[in-house]
């Protein structure tokens, strides 16, 4: 409990891969308009008013991610919510799993707290972005 040990990781995997292929291909034309029609993280902007997760569903010390809309949100504490981009920082991968106050990218083992998205181990050496949210009617709005 209160992990993101879903039957949709190996899947997540395929993504995470795909989107690498995309960062290392950015001078690729072809490559790059292969990236425009994947799964980049979305702005804040196009979220804005959407709910992206009943807060039910997310565990007071840890977190869901939720792999199709490329957000991982997070209840640090009881009844305070965080959401970010579940697209790593370090080469696009998305992260894997919400454990022990982190969230886990299964490429190369970069580590960022639930707390607030900043890096607790590299190799990536940038915050995941956050989403501002709040809770309306059970659901984790963003705003
Ligand atoms: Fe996440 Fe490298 S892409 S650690």
């Amino acid at each position: 409990m209160g992990e993101n040990a879903t039957p949709r990781a190996a899947g997540d995997g395929d993504i995470g891969r795909r989107t690498v292929l995309c960062g290392a291909g950015v001078i690729g034309a072809a490559a790059l308009a292969g990236c425009a029609s994947g799964g980049e993280e979305k702005s804040a902007q196009e979220l804005k008013g959407k709910e992206i997760a009943k807060a039910a569903d997310v565990p007071v010390g840890g977190g869901k991610i939720y792999g199709d809309e490329k957000i991982v949100v997070t209840q640090p504490a009881q009844g305070t919510f965080k959401a970010f981009t579940a697209v790593c920082t370090h080469q696009g991968c998305t992260v894997g799993s919400v454990k022990q106050g982190l969230i886990n990218c299964p490429c190369h083992g970069s580590e960022f707290k639930i707390t607030d998205g900043s890096v607790a181990k590299g190799p990536a050496d940038e915050p995941l972005r956050e989403y501002p949210v709040q809770v309306k009617n059970g659901g984790i709005v963003v705003t």
